[in-house]
């Protein structure tokens, strides 16, 4: 199963739209890690319902001062900054537990978070995230969810390079319609297959992003209604469920599941 990026701007869904993906492939028997590589936003695993790991991924290999020199050395010698910071050929059932996190058949992980002022931009993070995605093997039977921070940056980072598919999740706004091109064309450059989901939609609006989308040949997934009782249980930090929402789920699933198939 696919490698995903789930990319959107701020605040249009992307951490729910993968713990609603999560919750439903935990559901048909398969297994799904959730990779945090938004270095900001700490609310995943409340939504999850998992505590994040002991450490993040970037602790794990020794903290930002090690990931830099890594990145540095390879610098030096002329590199393109792909320096290997994660084990070659790595499977999700020998990922150490000191940063990945088991519920079920559901795994989360954090790459890192910026926890000082003045501590230095994110970009080791994203090199952290590539290497990651790129050594990482999945079966038939297993998905990898990447949730982003909002925006563009991860492509400017190169992390889509690590993945296989890129989701856009767009709200009711005409700056995620705008965004919707920009990342559609990220995406083709990256050689990658996209599509979006949209979010918060109700009767009236999702008529409207239909329309405009499909002028612009965005091919659209499937859509998720919003849910009063999803804003609420969110507010109050408590975990997410599928059943807070109509419908839905099965069909991006289905559809993001057969766009790589076919690939
Ligand atoms: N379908 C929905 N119905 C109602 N509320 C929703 C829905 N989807 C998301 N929300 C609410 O919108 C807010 C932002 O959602 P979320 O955190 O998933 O967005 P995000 O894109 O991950 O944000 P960020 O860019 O900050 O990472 C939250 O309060 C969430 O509960
Ligand atoms: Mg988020």
């Amino acid at each position: 199963m696919p490698k995903l990026i789930i990319s959107g701007r701020g605040g249009c869904g992307k951490s729910t739209l993968v713990t609603l993906m999560a919750q439903r492939i935990e559901e048909q028997g398969k297994k799904v890690l959730v990779v945090d590589s938004d270095e900001s936003n700490l609310g995943l695993g409340a939504m999850l319902g998992i505590e994040p790991g002991e450490k993040t991924l970037m602790d794990y290999l020794g903290g930002r001062p090690a990931v830099m020199d890594k990145l540095m050395a390879v610098i030096r010698e002329g590199g393109d900054e792909k320096a290997e910071l994660f084990p070659e050929n790595s499977f999700l059932e020998d990922l150490p537990s000191d940063f990945v996190r088991w519920n079920g058949n559901k795994g989360f992980m954090q790459i890192g978070k910026i926890e000082h002022s003045h501590e230095g931009c994110a970009c080791p993070m994203g090199a952290v995230t590539r290497d990651f995605l790129n050594q990482l093997n999945v079966n038939g039977e297993e998905w990898v969810l990447v949730d982003t921070e909002a925006g563009v940056e991860h492509f400017g980072r190169g992390i889509v390079e690590g993945a296989d598919s890129v989701i856009m999740v767009v709200d009711p706004s005409n700056d995620a319609v705008l965004l919707s091109e920009k990342t559609a064309e990220l995406t083709g450059e990256a050689g990658k297959s996209f599509g979006v989901v949209l979010n918060k939609v109700d009767h009236e609006t999702k008529i409207i992003l239909e329309d405009v989308l499909k002028k612009k040949n965005i091919p659209i997934q499937g859509f998720i209604p919003y849910s009063k009782t999803m804003a609420r249980e969110n507010l109050n930090g408590n975990m997410l469920d599928i059943k807070m929402v109509e419908g839905g789920i099965d069909e991006i699933l289905n559809r993001v599941e057969s766009h790589y198939q076919n690939k």
